[in-house]
């Protein structure tokens, strides 16, 4: 509810949010207040915008291009302080006290016009309750799951004067090489669409201006994950029906979703800097898709138009940026340092600088800024609540894919005499909450922690091995091989480190790191089973090590309850759903790989006549196909999948059919699996990929039970990009329901004009 306070009158002005006003609009502001502070209702939008032209009105050019800069928060250095006071900053991010915080939106409140920050935070997967990095809630395939998350990280956030997360990220990444990958939420965009959308309500909760609620940020626009060589910051080429059809689908799902403001990416997008990118930010964002918040450009990326070869200097830089429609500058100053000399010398139109910071106090005005919610009462960050950590375990229990079960190793029994526990991701609390995340390591439970309280301390055979995971030393194999030797079983812990991946991760050689591999070899001599858990930001390759263990249980960065939930997973108290949302490739020079690619004019074969033939589109040294597809995932039961069907041979363009097909749990555990949906178009004006998802559903399902698992698909669903037009072709089509993205066999139906 809007509070409004009349702050004082002269003889032919009022005072409105400290902002004088004419007579004229007085009555309407005087009615709004009136309103407001009886809680009868929000500001209209309509009120809104008058709230906007009065306060655009009184703003000098120096105010505005304040609002629309974007600086470090230095914990309230005397001279930031100043700057607060004379309105130089529309926002500060990523540092100071939750009291500092609060001291610098009383003094913005104090400022001329009483305009109050904006506090944003890179606040990507939790805050003090750190869930898994978003690739492995991704493999959750659970939305409501995500969404919940992020209403703790909301929450969480917002207690400490946190408004803006610069969440979610929502890249397609097609190439693992690329350390950003582990943000993301994977590489497909429907899947994607999905998380994305959940994370942006999660964040905004039911109404922006709720006080737990913060403004999400969909990042990074656009095209960013397709980084040339996986190398982070590269140029990307994308052609514009790909664009649409995948990299640009989530940022329109978290658009459809209410997101409040997007982040412009580093990458050149075609030879145009997406921070620059009138295409993308004009024509895509505001024209089609009709946005109406904010867009903050990413760490310094107007500059970079200069080293880009984009813009001639700083002040070119700030030209295009917001001619562009970049709202905000983050970091760099060159809308501050050159925005009036642009506007006086008639090479900025005052009117953009109007709109541009119209939609920055728009999304303010949205989330309740001018009332109660920027003057927050500072509190230090409190202590997870026993629902956040339950959220906590259970998204980190349910992104947890099992990728091998040989002779059913896991779960192992409880009964079990001892375990070894053996590695560099065992017992390190801040390389197991993954990248872009902080907290006090003694919050963080580990596997080691996890397994000594089920099992009892004494029935736990500790030995590091490594110190970390880049360690080559082998120094510590002494120890881990006599702890293999004296256990029942060996869990080892391996994987990459958090600083391995996340900004500026990028790898050239996808293994696991140091002398993990040498580590796996020796303890495997001592004749124990061997179950290997990873931890790690990305797809590993990891074939040899593969052949080596019994089982692979993959939990990503899995965050503050990764002790608990695998412990859980690996003493059977829950079973493995988790599927993969990114293809593994077997060795990284089969990258890019990913199961939606097209077919070519000589697809290759794993079996058959054509499978000898050397002139199809595969490798001499490696198979073409990958070490996991996406979509897999095991689980300690069995599903067998029967019976797909169709409800009619075809549809009309404009209709639906129901596609359905039994699922039964053949094993001897209930459990959760993940049915997915998949089609391909046969014929059309464009060549299509050779399959994509097209739904998924989680079912839990007793031993012996047996679903139908029903899909409605609309004609619309199978529609792709052809530029600009959204089209769906009559013609053949084939159609999964599957366990992953490599299984099963098609259905077909028709699409008639
Ligand atoms: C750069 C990163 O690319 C972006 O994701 C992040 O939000 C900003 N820095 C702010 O930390």
């Amino acid at each position: 509810m809007v509070k409004h306070r009349n702050r004082g009158m002269s003889s032919s002005t009022r005072r409105f949010w400290n902002v004088p006003v004419r007579r004229g609009q007085a009555a309407l502001l005087i009615a709004m207040l009136a309103a407001g502070s009886l809680g009868i209702r929000a500001a209209t939008p309509a009120e809104t915008e008058r709230k906007i032209d009065a306060l655009l009105a009184r703003m000098t050019l120096e105010e505005k291009l304040g609002q629309m800069s974007q600086g470090v928060f230095d914990g309230l250095a005397d001279k930031t302080k100043q700057e607060i006071r004379q309105g130089r900053w529309g926002s500060l991010y990523g540092g100071g006290t939750p009291a500092q915080r609060a001291e610098a939106q009383r003094l913005a409140k104090e400022s001329r016009l009483g305009i109050p920050l904006i506090f944003g935070e890179d606040v990507i997967h939790g805050y003090t309750t750190i869930f898994p990095i978003p690739l492995g809630q991704t493999a959750s395939w659970d939305p409501e799951l995500v969404r919940q998350a992020a209403r703790v990280a909301a929450r969480e956030a917002a207690g400490v004067g946190i408004q803006w997360t610069f969440s979610p990220m929502m890249d397609i990444a097609r190439d693992p090489r690329w350390g950003r990958i582990a943000e993301g939420f994977g590489e497909d965009p429907y899947v994607a669409s999905q998380m994305a959308a959940a994370m942006v309500r999660g964040y905004q909760g039911d109404s922006l201006d709720a006080a737990d609620s913060i403004a999400a940020c969909a990042k990074h626009y656009v095209g960013y994950g397709a980084a040339e060589g996986g190398r982070d910051y590269n140029t990307t080429w994308i052609p514009e029906d790909l664009l649409r059809d995948v990299y640009l689908a989530p940022f329109q799902a978290a658009r459809d979703a209410g997101v409040a403001t997007y982040m412009s990416a580093f990458n050149d997008l075609n030879g145009v800097p997406a921070s620059a990118n009138e295409f993308t930010l004009r024509q895509v964002l505001r024209d089609e898709w009709k946005f109406d918040g904010f867009v903050v450009s990413d760490y310094n990326s107007i500059a970079e138009l200069v080293p880009h070869g984009y813009a001639a200097d700083a002040r070119n830089a700030a030209q295009k940026g917001i001619a562009a429609g970049v709202n905000m500058e983050m970091v760099s100053t060159t809308y501050w340092d050159h925005g009036k000399a642009l506007v006086d010398g008639k090479q900025l139109d005052p009117k953009v600088v109007d709109q541009a910071v119209r939609e920055i106090l728009r999304i303010k005005f949205r989330l309740g800024l001018f009332d109660a919610k920027a003057q927050f009462t500072p509190s230090t960050a409190t202590a997870s609540t026993a629902d956040a950590l339950g959220t906590a375990k259970r998204l980190a229990g349910e992104s947890l894919v099992l990728l091998k079960n040989q002779n059913r190793t896991l779960p192992l029994a409880k009964s079990i005499g001892k375990v070894a526990v053996i590695g560099p991701l065992a017992d390190n609390p801040l390389d197991q909450i993954g990248t872009w995340a902080s907290t006090e390591p003694n919050t963080v439970r580990t596997p080691l922690l996890a397994l000594r309280q089920a099992l009892g301390e004494n029935r736990v055979l500790f030995a590091p091995a490594l110190k970390n995971s880049r360690d080559t030393s082998h120094d510590g194999f002494v120890a881990a091989v006599t702890a293999a030797r004296g256990a029942d079983a060996v869990l080892l812990f391996l994987g990459e480190e958090a600083s391995m991946s996340g900004e500026a991760g990028s790898r050239a050689y996808l293994d696991l790191p140091g002398a993990q591999e040498a580590l796996v070899n020796e303890v495997s001599q001592a004749g124990k089973p061997v179950i290997a858990v990873v931890m790690a930001g990305r797809p590993l390759t990891f074939h040899n090590v593969a052949e080596k263990v019994s089982a692979i249980l993959y939990a990503w960065h899995p965050g503050t309850m990764g002790g608990p939930a695998i412990a859980d997973a690996i003493l059977g108290d829950t079973v493995p759903s988790g599927k993969l949302p990114v293809t593994f490739p077997r060795t990284v020079g089969q990258v890019p790989i990913y199961y939606n690619h097209m077919s070519t004019g000589r697809p290759a074969a794993e079996s058959g006549p054509e499978a000898e033939n050397r002139f199809t589109s595969k490798y001499l040294d490696a198979s073409y196909t990958p070490e996991y597809p996406f979509g897999y995932g095991l689980s300690y039961t069995q599903f067998e999948y029967t019976n797909l069907r169709v409800s009619a041979l075809g549809m009309a363009l404009g209709g639906s059919l129901t596609v359905s097909a039994d699922v039964a749990n053949t094993g001897k555990v209930e459990a959760d699996e993940i049915v997915q949906l998949y089609t391909r178009q046969m014929t059309g004006s464009l060549a299509r990929p050779v399959r994509e998802l097209k739904g998924f559903r989680r079912i839990h399902l007793k031993p012996g039970e047996k679903q139908s698992v029903e899909f409605t698909l609309k004609s619309g669903d199978l529609a792709f990009h052809k530029g600009v037009h959204l089209v769906t072709e009559p013609g053949r089509f084939q159609v999964w329901i599957a366990p992953d993205s490599a299984a099963g066999a098609p259905a077909q139906f028709v699409v008639t004009p």
